[in-house]
């Protein structure tokens, strides 16, 4: 391998369709890959270096743990992201997921996606102190992932127990569906947020009883999504959000959005940890809803899902 030669992959950003939090406790969510990716590009180097400075894994510790985890040490990593950071997109599990692949290609080690779930799964739980493999494993595998879902139907891709719970990752049929995002603008990191979530869940019974009502719920979701009942999956949508809202984790700018995009939509809620971040709506009326958000303050867009997971490009 000459000093020159680079290895490039790509995963994909993604969305919380349902079960965002009650999943850190083994409870069932679903979660969908969207069309904007997260690319890294990596190449030898004297010294390890991001985006051509010195690589401070203090600060980008998912990179540190990657780089730890494949043996990898003189490297210049080169991102290039169509995700907005700490949105609620995915965006820190594509950056583990397709440095991985990129490192395993430089390399020439087998490009295996539930290695690559895991070591993603393991970057986000180390950094975060707690966490889901909801996130790694869709910008992994890609299309629609159902955890913990056992009637969903779908082919097993992998599973994995750590702190307590188990979650079992299968594949989920993604009919045709219209999403739009509305992103806040607001940076929320997910650590404090699942942090929050678990001091409530611990020292209160309704809490625990929240989370365990938006595992059932998702669980009705899933069905109405196999059966293609958008109507039943947006009612769903939005009583989850507000279950997450009485869990604490929405705010005032995601209330806004997910109000104003009701009037257009089947459902809406908040996407990922919350407190910022963004919101989806399942709707008919994109470009309407796209309008609403604008209007109430927030950035819009509407996503394709059904994309592929990991590519070594
Ligand atoms: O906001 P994101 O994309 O980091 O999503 C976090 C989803 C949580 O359920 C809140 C945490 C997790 O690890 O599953």
């Amino acid at each position: 391998m000459s000093q020159d030669e680079i290895f490039t992959a790509s995963s994909p950003g993604k969305f919380i369709l349902l079960g965002e939090h009650s999943v850190v406790y083994g409870k069932p969510a679903v979660a969908l890959a969207i069309n904007r990716r997260f690319r890294c590009t990596v190449q030898k180097s004297p010294v390890d270096m991001l985006n051509g400075l010195p690589l401070d894994t203090g600060i980008h510790p998912h990179i540190g743990y990657i780089l730890k985890k494949n043996n990898a040490s003189g490297v210049s990593i080169q991102t290039d992201s169509e995700l907005p950071s700490s949105s609620g997109l995915g965006s820190s599990a594509a950056l583990s997921s397709s440095l991985s692949a990129a490192l395993k290609n430089m390399k020439g080690s087998e490009i295996d996606r539930r290695v690559i779930a895991d070591e993603a799964f393991n970057a986000e739980y180390e950094a975060q102190g707690r966490a889901s493999p909801m996130d790694a494993s869709c910008c992994t595998f890609g299309k629609g992932i159902a955890i913990n879902c056992p009637d969903s139907k779908g082919k097993e891709v992998w599973a994995v127990s750590k702190g307590g719970n188990s979650w079992r990752m299968s594949e989920v049929a993604v009919p045709d569906m219209t999403f739009v995002v509305g992103y806040t603008g607001i940076k929320a990191r997910t650590g404090p947020l699942v942090e929050k979530v678990r001091k409530y869940k611990e020292h209160n019974r309704f809490a625990s009883d929240i989370v365990d009502e938006i595992g059932k719920i998702t669980l009705d979701g899933v069905d109405a999504m196999a059966h293609g009942n958008l109507e039943e999956l947006g009612d769903i949508m939005t009583q989850d959000h507000k279950l997450l809202s009485i869990l604490g984790v929405s705010c005032n700018e995601l209330n806004k959005l997910v109000k104003a995009s009701l009037d257009y939509s089947y459902g809406a809620k908040l996407t990922g940890s919350g407190g910022g971040g963004s919101m989806i709506a399942l709707t008919d009326e994109p470009k309407k809803v796209c309008e609403a958000i604008l209007l109430h303050g927030g950035l819009p867009f509407i996503v394709k899902t059904g994309v592929p997971g990991v590519t070594v490009e």
